[in-house]
C-alpha cells in the first residue's frame, strides 16, 4: 500500500531523512515514533505528497507520490484523509458544516453529504453535537471531529500526526481506540507521536526514526 525505497530529503544541508526504506500493507496501523526532529512529520508529508524527496521513490496505492504534478495532486490527495495539527475545524461553522467541508470541495450532492456526515459523526460518538460549533466542544471531542473530517471522502489511508498532541492520557486512549476501530474497516491507519506510553499499550507496528533514519522496526511489547 505505502513504499519508501531509499527515499532522502534535505533542508538545506541538513538530512529530514536519509536512505529510508519502509513498507505498510493495506489495512495496517502502524506508529512512526521517535524524538522530535526526528523526521515522523517528513514521512507523513512525503506520503502526503506536500513534500518531495530528493531522491529515492514514494509509492502509495498505485501512485508514484515522488513523481506526481501539480495536476494529479489533488487527486491523488482525495485518497488520503489527514490528522495534523495545522488544520484546525472552522470556528464559525458548525460541526456539521466541518465534516461535510471535504465533500463540498469535491462536489459531492448535498442528498449524499445530509447522509454521510450524520453517519460519521455517529462513527466518532458525537453524533448530537452536529449544530455545535467547535468552541462548545472539549479538546477530545475537537480531535474527533477533525477524524470524522478526514474519513468525509472515505480515504484509503488515514494519516495523523500526533493527534493525541494536546490531550491526556485517557482521551489519547480513547482516540487511538477509534482509529483502531477505523483500521478495523479496511482503512491503512499510520500515525506519527513521541509519547512511547500510548505506543506501547496499544501493541502494534512500530517504526522509530532517529535523526532521519529507521533506527528499528518491531512491535510494541505490551498492550492489543
Ligand atoms: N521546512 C523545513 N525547513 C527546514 N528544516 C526542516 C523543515 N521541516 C523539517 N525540518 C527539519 O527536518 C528534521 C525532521 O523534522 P520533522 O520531520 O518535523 O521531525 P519530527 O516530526 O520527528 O519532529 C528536523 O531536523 C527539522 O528541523
Ligand atoms: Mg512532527
Amino acid at each position: 500500500m505505502i513504499r519508501f525505497t531509499n527515499v532522502t530529503k534535505k533542508f538545506g544541508d541538513h538530512y529530514a531523512l536519509k536512505n529510508i526504506s519502509l513498507s505498510i500493507d493495506k489495512g495496517e496501523f502502524v506508529f512512526i515514533t521517535g524524538p522530535s526532529g526526528a523526521g515522523k512529520t517528513s514521512i507523513l508529508k512525503m506520503i502526503y505528497g506536500s513534500e518531495q524527496a530528493d531522491d529515492g521513490e514514494v509509492m502509495v496505492s498505485s501512485w508514484d507520490v515522488s513523481k506526481l504534478g501539480a495536476r494529479s495532486l489533488p487527486f491523488f490527495r482525495r485518497s488520503i484523509g489527514i490528522v495534523f495539527q495545522d488544520f484546525k475545524l472552522l470556528s464559525r461553522k458548525s460541526i456539521f458544516e466541518n465534516v461535510a467541508l471535504p465533500m463540498r470541495v469535491t462536489g459531492t450532492p448535498y442528498r449524499d453529504i445530509s447522509t454521510k456526515v450524520p453517519q460519521l459523526l455517529k462513527l466518532v460518538g458525537l453524533a448530537h453535537k452536529a449544530e455545535c460549533t467547535p468552541s462548545q466542544l472539549s479538546g477530545g471531542e475537537q480531535q474527533r471531529v477533525v477524524i470524522a473530517r478526514a474519513l468525509a471522502n472515505e480515504p484509503a489511508v488515514l494519516i495523523a500526526d500526533e493527534p493525541t498532541g494536546n490531550l491526556d492520557y485517557d482521551l489519547s486512549l480513547e482516540i487511538i481506540q477509534l482509529l483502531k476501530d477505523i483500521c478495523a474497516r479496511g482503512t491503512t491507519v499510520v500515525m506519527a507521536t513521541h509519547n512511547r506510553e500510548i505506543v506501547r499499550q496499544t501493541g502494534r507496528r512500530v517504526i522509530r526514526l532517529e535523526k532521519g533514519e529507521v533506527a528499528s522496526e518491531g512491535t510494541s511489547y505490551y498492550g492489543r
